[in-house]
């Protein structure tokens, strides 16, 4: 049995130490490439029968170079990076680790609203939170952290999500919100949640944005891709109130940056689940995984059924 372990954004090295421990007490054999290119994937699947990564992509092609591959386990939550039909077409179970990673990213919503009410450290007055509106799109995993977290701040939270009972969000002290429209233009901070799907690509735009109150921020730390950048740009033109904080840098971040110096933040890369303890989560849980389904088929998070 052959595990490969796939991240062009290498875990911390406590929880690469862990994986392997986990790989090795299955008596399996772990391949570790870290930092590497495409063509260096193409060539390290070809005999392996598990694979874990994080956000690398995964399409026909990779599938197409692993002929033995039986698992692809996706460390984190989103696997819009992974070619679900290519996988279900050859037979193998993608699987993800949902909540190992989720408390990292929520953490990192409120270090960057803080550091964005705080007018990025500069020394000028900036606003607090508490007594604030903060709705949250979609309340999954990260979003019910970010609401645990945002009620230690003293926040008014509203939640939107279709697939979650109003009954789970009012347990938790959350009001929930049924139009995005709602959730846009009566809160002071909206941060994202939303998966990267057909549906909701490209989805939050100009209309919304332009809604939100004076002073709003925006938080991203879902996908680029369901920001519609044109419509963003647009209405930050518009409202020179409105910021943007993202986890991911937008196609156009030069734009954005040159436009609007002092009211958005991107990070240089994804950095929401780069801490040692998602890391070690997220990496023991999906060798795991991987192994629990080589051994005895275990699926419960496959994701292509
Ligand atoms: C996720 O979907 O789990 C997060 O976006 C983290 O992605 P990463 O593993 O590439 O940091």
């Amino acid at each position: 049995m052959k595990i490969l372990v796939f991240t062009e954004k290498p875990f911390a090295p406590a929880a690469v130490k862990a994986i392997q421990n986990v790989i090795d007490a299955a008596g399996a054999d772990m391949k570790l490439v870290e930092r590497g290119t495409r063509q260096d994937l193409l060539d390290a699947v070809k005999d392996v029968d598990g694979l874990i990564i994080r956000s690398d992509v995964v399409d026909a092609e990779v599938i197409n170079h692993a002929p033995n591959l039986k698992v692809i386990v996706r460390a984190g939550a989103g696997y819009d990076n992974v070619d679900l039909q290519a996988a279900t077409n050859h037979g193998i179970c993608v699987m993800n680790t949902p909540g190992q990673n989720s408390n990292a990213v929520a953490e990192l919503v409120f270090g960057m609203i803080v550091m964005m009410c705080r007018n990025k450290y500069n020394g000028t007055s900036g606003s607090e939170l508490k007594g604030k509106s903060l709705g949250i799109y979609a309340f999954g995993q990260v979003g019910r952290n970010v609401a645990r977290i945002a009620a230690g701040f003293g926040m008014d939270i509203k939640a939107l999500d279709v697939f979650v009972p109003d009954e789970v969000m009012i347990q938790q002290g959350v009001t929930p919100v049924h139009d995005v429209k709602e959730l846009f233009s009566q809160n002071d901070f909206v941060s994202l949640h939303i998966p990267a799907t057909p549906e909701t690509k490209n989805s939050i735009g100009y209309e919304l944005v332009v809604s939100m109150p004076k002073n709003g921020v925006l938080v991203n730390t879902a996908r680029k891709e369901v920001i519609d950048e044109e419509g963003l740009l647009k209405a930050l033109e518009e409202r020179p109130d409105l910021r943007y904080v993202s986890d991911i840098k937008p196609a156009n971040a030069e734009e954005f940056e040159k436009k609007f110096a002092e009211r958005v933040f991107f990070t240089p890369k994804k950095m929401g689940a780069q801490t040692a303890e998602a890391n070690f989560n997220a990496g023991v849980a999906a060798a795991e995984q991987a192994i629990a389904y080589l051994r005895d088929g275990w699926n419960k998070y496959q994701v292509n059924k």
